[in-house]
């Protein structure tokens, strides 16, 4: 048993670890952005039928996905000497300086998203009314999301970095503004017509 722990540890430890936790970051981040992207579009009607349901899929299957690699994202920092984290400060937080904040806001992430998704398998059990009111945690997950990766993030500042936060950000702002102004009832109804129209 021993020898397998050392053997799992040896193929771990020549692994670039370091480079795998940033991009496990960053792709957690944009899985993140694709599901809070596709679930805001859901409700605005503007894709209906077979394709709704493949967007319904697509929505569901990215943030369990987003989930899975945060925290492949999270354990790698157990095993990497860059930036020794422990177990305790991965998945208990403290906050006591600015960088650990920028941290805890990725650990907080975590348990957002894993409330959010086990809410929405949960849905039945739950009712929509609870499920509905939880599935706003959602949004809570993004920001901490977006800031945790601005603020905590090696690659931010990189032109890359700073284009994939503005584009994603941007969208997410975006989406937002619409689902405020379709709030408003004569709005959504003019396109609901709209859509009904072109199909
Ligand atoms: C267990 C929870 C988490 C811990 C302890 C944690 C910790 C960290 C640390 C220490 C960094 C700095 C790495 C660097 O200097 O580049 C970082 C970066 C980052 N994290 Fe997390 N994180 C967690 C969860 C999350 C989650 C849930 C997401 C997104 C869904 C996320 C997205 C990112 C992104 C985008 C970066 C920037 C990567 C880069 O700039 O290369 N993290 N995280």
């Amino acid at each position: 048993m021993n020898t397998i722990f050392n053997m799992f540890t040896d193929i771990v430890l020549s692994l670039p670890t370091w480079e795998l936790i940033r991009s496990f970051g960053l792709t957690a981040y944009i899985l993140l952005f694709f599901t809070t992207a596709m679930g805001m579009l859901l409700p605005l009607n503007l894709v209906t039928g077979p394709t709704k349901a493949v967007v319904t899929i697509a929505h569901q299957l990215s943030g369990w996905l987003a989930l899975t690699i945060a925290l492949v994202h999270g354990l790698l920092l157990m095993i990497d000497r860059t930036m020794p984290f422990s177990w305790t400060a991965v998945f208990f937080p403290s906050w006591t300086n600015g960088r650990e904040l920028s941290y805890a806001l990725g650990v907080v992430t975590l348990y957002l998203l894993l409330i959010v998704l086990l809410s929405s398998d949960l849905a039945p059990v739950l009712g929509k009314k609870l499920w509905k009111k939880i599935h706003f945690f959602s949004y809570l997950a993004f920001v901490f999301a977006f800031v945790h990766g601005v603020w905590a993030g090696t690659d931010t500042l990189t032109t890359w970095g700073t284009a994939i936060y503005a584009s994603t950000g941007g969208i997410i702002f975006v989406l937002t503004v619409l689902h405020v102004l379709l709030r408003r009832k004569p709005l959504q109804q003019s396109v609901k017509r709209a859509v009904q129209q072109k199909n």
